[in-house]
């Protein structure tokens, strides 16, 4: 058995080795194709692989049709938007992701983002902190949970609200639950993004959305861009000369964006995960879940059916 890490942005050197010795303690072989920059790259790649582990690397029905012997593709991440699911399932490919497995490095990046963004920037002048201010979370599963754990370590009055998260769960976590996003957004000084991008979130960060915050309001996402509907936060960001958007996911209107100085900042290349802890984490828990399914069948975390 073959399989194949495929990673345009690569884990660190240390994940891959874990990666390695799940696989071959297995008697499998492990192939690397690391910073690709070309898709024909990842055509040739797959060509003869039974497995595949990826990050946020497109696998569309092209990719299927070129692995003949692919069985699973594991996304070693959260989101898997990257994957035509319908066109795995039509290939008999099974499709899973890694839920948790680098959530808390997406987590502290939320509030390496804020710190830059509320004291300007590091533009010498004087900002705010985030002790006392309200902080909404918006989606509260894995990447939700930690970032309100560690918000009440900078002091922050935490709330939260998730269209499928029943009140009482978020409660339970010691968080305030919002009844609707609209209040989440018209209730807190800062809202941060956590919501998977699907048919339905997709576009609806909008103008009506984020105008309902209060002065001096900060966005800040570590979820999908495709979530922002970036025209219309251009538009309010023009006309609400107080509200800022720091991101991890570069918008595509990055260019357009820039006229924000001292407004908005994106990573240039997304960092969330970006850690030896969360690469080792969601890295050996896809090489696992390979040969957890190639040797028994196990199919716990498979995302098609
Ligand atoms: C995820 O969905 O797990 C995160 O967005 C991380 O994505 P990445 O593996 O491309 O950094």
């Amino acid at each position: 058995m073959k399989v194949l890490i495929a990673t345009e942005k690569p884990f660190a050197a240390v994940a891959v080795e874990g990666i390695k010795k799940e696989i071959e303690a297995a008697g499998y072989e492990l192939a690397l194709l690391e910073k690709y920059t070309e898709k024909q790259q990842l055509l040739d790649a797959v060509a003869d692989v039974d497995a595949l582990i990826i990050r946020s690397d497109k696998v569309d029905n092209e990719v299927l049709d070129a692995a003949k012997q692919l069985k699973i593709v594991v996304r070693a991440g959260a989101g898997y938007d990257n994957v035509d699911l319908e066109a795995a399932t039509a290939h008999k490919v099974v499709v899973m992701n890694t839920p948790g497995q680098n959530s808390n490095a997406v987590a502290e990046l939320v509030f390496g983002l804020l710190v830059f963004a509320v004291r300007n920037f590091y533009n010498g002048k004087a900002g705010t902190e985030l002790m006392g201010k309200k902080l909404g979370i918006l989606a509260f599963g894995n990447v939700g949970r930690n970032v309100a754990r560690i918000a009440k370590g900078f002091g922050m009055e935490v709330c939260a609200y998730d269209a499928y998260c029943p009140a009482d769960v978020i409660e339970a976590a010691g968080v305030k639950a919002a009844k609707s996003q609209d209040e989440l957004f018209e209730t807190c000084d800062i809202v941060s993004l956590h919501i998977p991008a699907t048919p339905e979130t997709k576009q609806s960060i909008n103008k009506a959305l984020v105008g309902k915050m209060k002065k001096g309001g900060i966005v800040v996402n570590t979820a999908r861009k495709e979530v922002i509907n970036e025209d219309e936060l251009i538009e309010l960001m023009q006309e609400r000369t107080d509200l800022k958007y720091v991101t991890d996911i570069m918008p595509e209107a990055d260019q357009t964006f820039q006229q924000f100085e001292g407004r908005y900042f994106s990573t240039p290349k997304k960092m969330g995960a970006q850690t030896a802890e969360a690469n080792i984490n969601a890295g050996i828990a896809a090489a696992k879940q390979i040969v957890g399914f190639l040797r028994d069948g196990i199919t716990k975390f498979q995302v098609n059916k």
